[in-house]
C-alpha cells in the first residue's frame, strides 16, 4: 500500500506547511509553522522507503562522504553544496580528478575525463518535483535532471556514483561501482552501525539502501518559506510593491504558460533553444535528441546562478533578453529551427516588465533551509571531498 501524507496548501498555492500524517516517529518536513489550510493534496511517497530519523541521518552521512566516489576525493555535496543553495556555483560541474569548491575548482593535472555537460540542480525542493497545480505529487513518478530521463529521487541516487566524470573516475568499471562502494561502507563500522539503526540489521548495506537513504535526506531539504508564500498565507507586507506587479506580470507575460503551479514548474519538456555552451565543445540535445528539457523550478533560482540546463546565462537580465528574443522569432541556437521552439514562447511578452519580473522571482527565494555541514563523516575523509576552505 502506498503511503499518504497530507500536504497543506493555502487556496491554490503553495504553502509552508507540511504535515507528515502518516509518520509517527518524525516531523521531519514540518519545520515550518501552519497556516490557514484549505486544500489538503498528497503527496505520495515510495511505497517501500518509510521516512524515518535513522534513514535521514544515515543520509545526510552518505551524501557528505567522498568515501562514496572512485578516488574518493568527490562527494554528493562537492556539487550540492549548502552555501551555494546545494549546487555549486559552476555553469557545468567539475566532477572528480578536480580540487576546490565552486568556481575555484580546478584540475591539477592532466584531465583525461570528459567533462561534465550539464548544471548543476539544487537538491532543495526536489521532494516536490512533479507537484502538479492542485498541490499532488508522486513520488516514485517523480522526474529528475534537466531531461527528466530519471524517475524518483532513489533511483536518482545511485547515477552519480556509477558515472565516469561525476564519481566513479577510473578506480573501478561502471558494473563494479555499486559493489565497490557497498565493500567499502561494509569495511566501516560506523556505516554497519548506522545502516543497522535505518534498516534492522548490518546485513542491510546495500545499494537498494543507500538510495533510500540518500533520498530521505534529501527529501528533509526544504526551502517553502519565500516572501511569495507568506504573502500568499495573508502577510500583505511580505511581498514589496514592485514584487506583486511582477506577479501580475508574470501570468500577463505568459512565463506562467510553464512555470505553473506551486513550484513554478509544469515539470513537462519544452523547445526554447537555449544557445550551446562552447566549453563542452559539442551539443547537448537534450531529452529524445529534440532539444527539449524540462521546465525549471524558479523557486531560489535566484541563488543558483549560471542558469539553464548549461549554465550558459549568467543573470536574470540574459534569461529575460533571451526569451524576448526567442517571442520575436529568433532562434538562439542554430540547430534549432524556430517552428520547433515551444509555441508557448511565441506568445511572451516580455516588453518592459524586466524590472517587475526580477523583482518577483526575487521574492521566490527563501534562504532558511538547512545549510549545517556535518563535522565529519565515517570514512574520516573531508566532508564534502576534495573542496578546501568549505
Ligand atoms: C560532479 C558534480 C555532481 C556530483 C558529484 C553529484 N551531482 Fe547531482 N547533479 C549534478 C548535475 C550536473 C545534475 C544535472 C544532471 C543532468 O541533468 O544530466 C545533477 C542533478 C541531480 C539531481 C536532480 C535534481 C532535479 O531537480 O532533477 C539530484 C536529486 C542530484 N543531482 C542528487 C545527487 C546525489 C544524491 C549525489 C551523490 C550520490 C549527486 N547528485 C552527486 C552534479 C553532481
Ligand atoms: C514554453 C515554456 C516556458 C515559458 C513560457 C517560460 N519558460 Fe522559463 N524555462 C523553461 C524551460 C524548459 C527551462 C529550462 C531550459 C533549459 O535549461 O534549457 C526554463 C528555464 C528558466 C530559468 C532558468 C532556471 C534555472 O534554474 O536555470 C528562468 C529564470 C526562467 N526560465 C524564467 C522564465 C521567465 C521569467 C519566463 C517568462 C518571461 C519564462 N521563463 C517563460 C520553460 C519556459
Amino acid at each position: 500500500m502506498k503511503k499518504r501524507t497530507q500536504f497543506w496548501v493555502a487556496g491554490s498555492f503553495f504553502c509552508a506547511a507540511i504535515v507528515m500524517a502518516c509518520q509517527k516517529e518524525d516531523n521531519l518536513l514540518s519545520q515550518n509553522s501552519t497556516t490557514t489550510e484549505t486544500k489538503t493534496p498528497t503527496i505520495i511517497t515510495p511505497s517501500n522507503n518509510e521516512l524515518n530519523t535513522a534513514r535521514v541521518t544515515l543520509g545526510k552521512m552518505l551524501f557528505w562522504d567522498p568515501i562514496l566516489s572512485g578516488e574518493k576525493d568527490v562527494a554528493c555535496a562537492t556539487c550540492h553544496h549548502p552555501n551555494n543553495a546545494y549546487t555549486d556555483g559552476l555553469d557545468l560541474s567539475i566532477g572528480t580528478n578536480a580540487v576546490g569548491y565552486g568556481t575555484s575548482r580546478y584540475f591539477p593535472s592532466s584531465n583525461t575525463l570528459p567533462l561534465i555537460k550539464r548544471n548543476s540542480m539544487t537538491i532543495l525542493n526536489t521532494v516536490f518535483n512533479g507537484m502538479g497545480s492542485d498541490g499532488s505529487i508522486n513520488s516514485e513518478t517523480a522526474p529528475m535532471f534537466w531531461d527528466s530521463r530519471t524517475h524518483s529521487l532513489e533511483s536518482q541516487a545511485l547515477e552519480p556514483i556509477k558515472t565516469l566524470e561525476e564519481m566513479r573516475g577510473h578506480a573501478y568499471s561502471e558494473s563494479l561501482s555499486l559493489d565497490s562502494v557497498v565493500a567499502r561502507l561494509k569495511n566501516i563500522a560506523e556505516y554497519r552501525q548506522l545502516f543497522k539503526n535505518a534498516f534492522g540489521n548490518e546485513q542491510s548495506i546495500n545499494s537498494t539502501n543507500i538510495s533510500k537513504a540518500m533520498a530521505d535526506f534529501e527529501r528533509t531539504l526544504v526551502a517553502n518559506n519565500s516572501p511569495y508564500d507568506r504573502y500568499q498565507r495573508g502577510d500583505k507586507s511580505a511581498m514589496t510593491n514592485l514584487q506583486i506587479q511582477g506577479m501580475e506580470a508574470f501570468t500577463e507575460v505568459g512565463c506562467i504558460n510553464c512555470h505553473s503551479g506551486p513550484m513554478f514548474s509544469d515539470y513537462q519538456l519544452h523547445v526554447l533553444s537555449v544557445p550551446d555552451n562552447t566549453k563542452t565543445g559539442g551539443t547537448d540535445a537534450g531529452a529524445n535528441g529534440n532539444y527539449s528539457f524540462r521546465t525549471a523550478s524558479l523557486r531560489n533560482v535566484t541563488l543558483t546562478a549560471p542558469f539553464m540546463h548549461n549554465g550558459v546565462f549568467q543573470n536574470l537580465n540574459q534569461i529575460l533578453q533571451f526569451y524576448g528574443n526567442i517571442a520575436g522569432g529568433d532562434s538562439q541556437n542554430p540547430r534549432v529551427n524556430i517552428r520547433q521552439v515551444d509555441q508557448k514562447i511565441r506568445q511572451i511578452r516580455v516588453r518592459n516588465n524586466q524590472q517587475r519580473l526580477i523583482a518577483f522571482i526575487n521574492a521566490l527565494t527563501d534562504t532558511n533551509f538547512d545549510k549545517s555541514i556535518p563535522a565529519r563523516v565515517p570514512s574520516n575523509l573531508n566532508p564534502g571531498g576534495s573542496i578546501k576552505g568549505f
